[in-house]
Order: C-alpha cells, then sequence, then structure tokens
C-alpha cells in the first residue's frame, strides 16, 4: 500500500473462486480501495458487494470485455468518474488477471482460438495497461502487476497448450519492455507465474489430470488463490519498489529456472 490510499484496478475478478476475486479481497483487506472488473458484469457486483461487506473498503465494479478497446475505455472511464466524484481514491495499481486458457492439440486449433487466448490474455493486458498507466505516471507512483503462467516458462504442461503459453508468455516479454520504457517515472511493472491454482479455469479437467499436476509438485499440492494473492498484494506494495520488469514464480517448486 502507498502511504495514502489508492485504487487498485483488478480485472478478472468477478469469479466466485478465482484469483482476480481473492486478489481484489486481499488488497481491500490491505487498506486499497478496489476497482472489480469483468466479463460478467454480475458476478464482478456480487464479488464487490461481498468484498465491501467484508473489509470496509470502498469497492466499484463493472463489466468489461479486456479484449475489446472500446469496453476498456468505458471501463477506464467509469473508475475516472468515481475517482472525479470522490467515491474512489485515485489509481495506484492495475492488476491484470483476466485470462482464459485452452488444453486444445496445436494441429486441432484454429486461427479463431488461437486470436481468442492471445487476445484475452496479451492483448487485454495491453489495453488495459494502456488506458490507466497515464493516471499512474501522473501520480508519480504506481504498480503493476501482470498474470502469466508457468505455462510460459516451461511450454505448457500443466493444462493449457501452444496459444496459452505463448500468450502468457507475451505478457512477460511486455512486462520486461514496458519496464524499461518506465524509466524512473515511479511506477513498476512486474509479473506472476503461478503453476496449477485450485479454481475453475481446467473446464473439461478429469481428476485423473489434476492428480498428474500434483504429482508433479514439490510441494504436494496446487496452489490456493490466496497464495497467489498474497504474493500480488506484495507487489503492490511500498516494499517492493525496487522490483522492476521481474517475474516472481508460485509454482511450489514444480519449475525451477
Ligand atoms: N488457475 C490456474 O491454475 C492458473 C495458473 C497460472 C495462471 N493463471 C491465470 O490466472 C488468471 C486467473 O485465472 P483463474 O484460475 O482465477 O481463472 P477463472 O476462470 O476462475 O477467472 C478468470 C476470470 O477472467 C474473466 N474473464 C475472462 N475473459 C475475460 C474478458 N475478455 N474480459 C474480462 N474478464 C474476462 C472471467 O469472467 C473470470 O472471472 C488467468 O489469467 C489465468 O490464465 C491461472
Amino acid at each position: 500500500m502507498p502511504d495514502t490510499q489508492r485504487t487498485a484496478v483488478i480485472t478478472g475478478a468477478g469469479a466466485p473462486r478465482g484469483i482476480g476475486k481473492a486478489t481484489a479481497a486481499r488488497l481491500a483487506r490491505d487498506g486499497w480501495a478496489v476497482a472489480v472488473l469483468d466479463l460478467n458484469e454480475p458476478a464482478a457486483k456480487e464479488a464487490a458487494d461481498e468484498i465491501a461487506a467484508q473489509t470496509g473498503a470502498p469497492v466499484f465494479a463493472h463489466g468489461v470485455d479486456v479484449a475489446d478497446e472500446p469496453s476498456v475505455l468505458a471501463a477506464y472511464r467509469a473508475v475516472r468518474a468515481e475517482v472525479d466524484a470522490g467515491r474512489l481514491p485515485g489509481v495506484g495499481a492495475v492488476v491484470n488477471i483476466a485470462g482464459i486458457t485452452s488444453p486444445v492439440p496445436f494441429l486441432e486449433t484454429t486461427l479463431e482460438l488461437w486470436n481468442k487466448v492471445m487476445a484475452v490474455n496479451a492483448t487485454g493486458t495491453y489495453l488495459v495497461t494502456k488506458a490507466f498507466l497515464p493516471d499512474l505516471i501522473e501520480a508519480g507512483w504506481g504498480r503493476i502487476v501482470n498474470m502469466s503462467s508457468v505455462s510460459a516458462q516451461q511450454g505448457g504442461g500443466v493444462f493449457g497448450r501452444t496459444p496459452y503459453s505463448s500468450a502468457k508468455a507475451a505478457i512477460l516479454g511486455f512486462t520486461k519492455a514496458l519496464a524499461r520504457e518506465l524509466g524512473d517515472a515511479g511506477v513498476t511493472v512486474n509479473a506472476v507465474a503461478p503453476g496449477a491454482v485450485d479454481t475453475d479455469i481446467r473446464v473439461g479437467t478429469t481428476d485423473e489430470l489434476e492428480a498428474a499436476i500434483v504429482k508433479g509438485i514439490p510441494l504436494g499440492r496446487q496452489a490456493t488463490v490466496a497464495d497467489v494473492a498474497g504474493v500480488i498484494a506484495w507487489l503492490t506494495s511500498e516494499d517492493a519498489g525496487y522490483l522492476q520488469g521481474t517475474t516472481i514464480d508460485i509454482n511450489g517448486g514444480s519449475f525451477l529456472h
């Protein structure tokens, strides 16, 4: 948390068991105001109501398709309107969590699938960051945290295959290039690369696959959403101010560089 309360904008924060909602709740508990953005607007509003009731933090919810520029700009304007009306403090962090995966083998992928997975994960991170970054630069303080995956580092191997691995790798390149370009603007941009996390993202997974995933994790279990939210909370804190363009692995030892 910065010295004064700021708003953390978190995308993909609607899913009831997802990393985004857990991160929004954690940041609200840590003293942030939060803007919960999600494709599923009713879910975003439900998550926001729950977090506000639990924490008393200022919480705002809005629908967004992170892959669609007009939708991202509309969400940005909606957050700014709350800030300008004094209902939210200024934006201090952007956490790009919205994402989708796909287990389709390479030769069975279609261009449509490739484009969709790239659009939500990579283009979404680009569009949301581009919309909110000027506010962070103007404030002279900001934290951007991008959601990659161990799949980017080891070439899939959990559930998602080529489009997912490629999109999550693009996010690492984006994070590094933006970090370099931001210089000393007071804004840091870093990424997290979780291994398997116990959420509902792996649509169509089987008990066998989930057990096989756990077998490859030295810590003997998948990550909880709280494991990931805790690392993101630290990356958005004052303490992480000298990290720039880096990636933090949250994989229980399943992939070691
Ligand atoms: N669960 C894992 O094992 C795991 C591991 C590594 C990385 N990740 C990444 O973490 C992020 C969150 O994953 P999760 O497991 O919580 O998944 P989830 O499916 O529970 O949540 C994803 C959220 O993103 C939202 N979303 C999807 N498309 C969107 C769009 N176009 N615009 C806005 N919101 C959109 C969904 O509505 C949902 O609320 C994803 O980027 C995922 O790739 C997950």
